[in-house]
């Protein structure tokens, strides 16, 4: 019987919603037909925008969406996606297919997709290829209300009424995709560029991003803080209020990355232990940011995390398109408890990427749609959204095959925004189920609902199938004085939802 204790009068840190966020970038079928497919499109939508996709990310309680890019933000010029769509420019998206980009879905799309969305919007700057003033025009194109060229522009093109912008990411892989440049080199151009993302909303102003590093790169952590902090004013934080971080979950490697399919069962622990090492990330990067800013007043925003295997047969291998099993479901599982357990830092995280792409939440085929295991978890941890973390810990063993090692069980515990204490908790192993005695210090446990996802590490859903893989009301829970006893099955991820 492995023993989870909680402790329902230690709260440890408030829970952003944002730790549940996403990425839609101008990759593959993420934004076109994924998203948005026009308003002269056969598939029932609302200026655009796909009913039922927008339907079941609502449901999920989508917090906040990052666009345009990855890599597409820093070769995107905002000025080409506004306008009459028959004049916008067409141009070769690069990175991604070779694909022709007809900008048809820009700054006034993406905006409109937030609003139906009912969530928050968080815009990836262009600084490899761009320039300080396409920055700065494009903050003041959507921000501004009074009289200015670009506010003036932005009337002109419909929208009278200016937007809030959350989130502002300065550039994206500054590193790599987003210009190659050294630490030095990019801390002093993210100086320049914020100086001019200005804030014309005093009631809200811009939550401001600086490109952080790939990986365990602990190298680029410190040098972009060294070069921000240095002769910087200290209440400035080095003039950011984020700094990101990437991480994805490569199962064979950079180069044969493996099926999102056909896997082994040494292949699902690797992909597990692999994912388990966003802790170790968090805390390394932490330490080096606590050097800088002990008070935590900078959050990580861990704005590309996800699994990234082979594209599936046959599609396009620049639209990183691939299927999503109960091993994904296990995936997001474990990384939104590591999350939680990091609220004091981490302050948004953003799978890759929504629709379509890498460790989608929903696929689509035409006018069908399926929902992957991922979304099933989200749905089921979006209880955790703007809660109250509560200090826990479970007794666990060790499991897995050859190297590949992880615990059996993984968890995080909240004191919901309905008074109710969600926990979120993992069975990693492929083959054993275990009994759990939960217990909560000093509480009179009034009632237990439970919800649990689980199947086979292969199983998934098809536009065949596309139910295989759902999540279902679980009996087992018995509240027994102040402890819940419940036997998880193989492969699962319950959500338990408790009246106190
Ligand atoms: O999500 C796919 C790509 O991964 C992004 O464009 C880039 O930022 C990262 O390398």
């Amino acid at each position: 019987m492995a023993k989870l204790y909680v402790n329902p009068k230690l709260q440890k840190g408030h829970l952003n919603p944002e730790l549940q966020g996403h990425f839609s970038e101008h990759l593959g079928r993420c934004i076109y037909e994924g998203l948005y497919v026009g308003e002269n499109s056969n598939i029932p939508n609302t200026n655009g925008m796909r009913s039922d996709v927008i339907a079941a990310l609502k449901e999920m309680q989508i917090p906040v969406l990052r666009w345009p890019g990855g890599c597409f933000a820093d070769e995107y010029h905002w000025k080409d996606g506004i306008g009459p769509k028959e004049t916008r420019k067409k141009m070769i998206n690069t990175h991604w297919g070779g694909v022709v980009e007809d900008n048809s879905f820009g700054t006034h799309e993406f905006m409109e997709l937030c609003r139906q969305l009912g969530c928050k919007n968080y815009i990836n700057g262009n600084v490899g290829s761009g320039t300080v003033q396409e920055m700065s025009e494009w903050v003041e194109y959507m921000t501004f209300d009074g009289v200015s060229p670009m506010a003036d522009l932005r009337a002109k093109n419909g929208h009278e009424e200016s937007w809030k912008i959350d989130y502002f990411g300065v550039g994206n892989e500054n590193w790599g995709c987003g210009g190659n440049m050294t630490p030095e080199h990019y801390g002093n151009l993210y100086r320049q560029f914020q100086t001019y993302v200005r804030n014309y909303k005093a009631d809200a102003p811009i939550y401001k991003i600086a490109c952080g590093a790939n990986v365990a790169d602990y190298f680029w952590t410190k040098g972009v803080l060294e070069t921000t902090h240095k002769h910087a004013p200290a209440h400035l934080h080095g003039f950011m209020n984020g700094l990101s971080l990437h991480y994805y979950t490569h199962p064979g490697g950079w180069e044969n990355k493996g099926s999102a399919t056909e896997f082994d069962e040494e292949e699902y622990y690797k992909t597990l232990n692999k994912t388990l090492f966003m802790d170790t990330l968090i805390k390394n990067h932490g330490a080096i940011m606590d050097e800088f800013d002990p008070e935590k007043k900078i959050g990580m925003i861990v704005d590309e995390w996800g699994t990234w295997y082979d594209v599936e047969p046959g599609t396009n291998p620049g639209f990183l398109y691939q299927q999503n099993t109960m091993r994904d479901a296990l995936v997001a599982g474990i990384n939104l408890n590591i999350f939680n357990k990091h609220c004091d830092r981490v302050k948004m995280a953003n799978i890759a990427q929504m629709v379509n792409v890498l460790q989608a939440v929903i696929l689509t085929e035409g006018e069908k749609m399926i929902l992957t295991p991922t979304y099933h978890v989200f749905n089921m941890y979006k209880y955790h959204q703007d809660a109250e973390l509560l200090d826990s810990c479970i007794e666990t063993e060790e499991i897995g095959m050859g190297e590949w090692k992880v615990p059996n069980l993984h968890e995080s515990v909240s004191m919901g925004k309905d008074g109710k204490i969600h926990v979120t908790i993992n069975n990693l192993s492929v083959t054993e189920s275990y009994d759990i005695d939960a217990v909560f210090t000093e509480t009179v446990i009034k009632s237990v609902e439970a919800t649990i996802l689980t199947n086979d590490m292969h199983a998934h859903n098809t536009f065949e199938n596309p139910d295989a893989v759902h999540p279902e009301k679980f009996e087992g829970a018995r509240i027994e004085g102040n402890s819940v006893k419940f036997t998880m099955p193989p492969c699962s991820v319950m959500h338990l939802a408790l009246e106190v």
